[in-house]
């Protein structure tokens, strides 16, 4: 695709004739290095998920993990001390509902002390390093706008006791925005506006970044990614590593149940026969409704971005195109005129591939039933649902001291 060619481009044609000789050269040069295909997606916007046949996968639940915790927490704390466990964290997004002009993970958290999500992260992963004796590899995932800063960050604050050897930071891709119309904004005169590409490209952005020799190097079989915004995340959690590899597959997501039919959580089921999330507005009113003997939810799991995989199945996957997610987002841009504009609600798309769509490229998954209360606090806007403030109540809850 020539997007210098298409006339609909109103903004990089603005920009262009704005530019003087240099800037000119600067931003001709920017546009040549832009993967221009990905926009093509806006064009099957709406068939980008189409489906399978979804049926429903039974979790492991609490009551089975409490019997079992032992003998599951052993294999698992085995496979931490032999150094087959890696982390990753997830910090390349941008938080727009939150409007933090910096990462989110330098979010603080704390009333009456500071706290920030990353420091309350990597006390969350030393829960488990103390009590393996070891330390577990950690990987931070950031994108080209926010990596400075959190590395600075982390360098700022000792890394908050974690060993830095430990500790790698790789960059993930950008790709274009645009408006509603396909036209692509301009960041700056001389810059199209890019944002990250999405969680779902993590694994080939370590390869990328040629994470993969360290990987190897460490004899990591397993990688439990996950997200950065919930405070109450268990990291490299010994019982659900340990359920995982006791079941013999390879991944296992951990799953709360849900509270309503109607919560807007999407829901670890199987799609064609293998493991699949169906989001929320996927599901018929059928499906979200329906009951087991029990009474229980049969779509009864949501998933919370914490997942384990195989590392080696990572690698077999590595190159399979996953599918790209058209998303409505804030996206700053200058004008017409030239003037910086920070829309106050959504005003284009983004390109998104998504962690979630792993799942379904994996044989098999273990849902693994945790504690709401205790491990699932989101913290996606400032007030309200998933909010700092219900986090904050939660954390109180599982008696942390903010
Ligand atoms: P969200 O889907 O909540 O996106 O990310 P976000 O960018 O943080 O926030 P909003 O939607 O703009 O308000 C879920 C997890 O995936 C990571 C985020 O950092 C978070 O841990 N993520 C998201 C990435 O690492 N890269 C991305 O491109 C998008």
């Amino acid at each position: 695709m020539n997007i210098l060619e298409d006339k609909n481009q109103c903004y990089i044609k603005a920009a262009l004739e704005a530019c003087t000789s240099q800037e000119k050269e600067v931003l001709e040069k920017n546009i040549a290095d832009i993967d221009w295909s990905i926009l093509e997606h806006i064009h099957r916007k709406e068939t980008v998920n189409e489906r399978g046949v979804f049926a429903p996968l039974e979790a492991v639940e609490l009551d089975e993990i409490k019997a079992r915790g032992e003998e599951f927490k052993e294999i698992g704390l085995e496979a931490i001390r032999t150094g087959k466990v890696g982390a990753v964290l997830l910090a390349g997004g941008q938080g727009t509902r939150l409007g933090l002009d910096k990462p989110k993970g330098t979010l603080n958290i704390g009333i009456n002390r500071e706290l920030y999500l990353f420091e309350q992260l990597i006390y969350n992963l030393m829960d488990v390093t103390k009590e393996a004796g070891v330390s577990v590899p950690l990987y931070i995932m950031t994108s080209n706008i926010n990596n400075q800063d959190t590395v600075t960050f982390f360098e700022e604050h000792n890394y908050f006791g974690y060993p830095k050897e430990d500790i790698n930071f790789f960059v993930q891709e950008m790709v274009p925005a645009c408006d509603y119309q396909g036209r692509v904004y301009m960041e700056s005169k001389t810059k199209v506006a890019m944002s990250p590409n999405g969680n779902g490209g993590w694994f080939g952005s370590m390869v990328n970044a040629g994470l993969l020799a360290d990987i190897k190097a460490r004899g990591i079989e397993w990688i439990n990614v996950f997200a950065v915004d919930n405070c109450l995340q268990r990291i490299a959690d010994p019982v659900f590593v340990g359920a995982t590899i006791a079941y013999g597959r390879e991944s296992g997501a951990k799953v709360v149940r849900k509270a309503a039919p109607d919560e807007k959580v999407g829901v670890l089921c199987t799609e064609d026969g293998k493991p699949s999330i169906a989001e929320y507005y996927e599901m018929t009113e059928e499906m979200a409704t329906a009951r087991k003997e029990n009474g229980d939810l049969l779509y009864g799991f949501g998933v919370i971005l914490n997942y384990l995989f195989s590392e080696k199945k990572l690698e077999q996957i590595a190159d399979a195109k996953m599918p790209v997610h058209v998303v409505e987002k804030k996206i700053p841009y200058m004008d017409l005129e030239g003037n910086f504009v920070k829309p106050e609600q959504p005003n284009g798309y983004k390109f998104e591939t998504l962690v979630l769509d792993m799942v379904h490229m994996m044989e098999d998954c273990v849902p693994y039933e945790v504690d709401r209360a205790r491990e699932f606090a989101p913290i996606k806007n400032l007030h309200g649902v998933d909010s700092l403030d219900s986090a904050r109540e939660l954390m109180k809850g599982c008696g942390i001291e903010l």
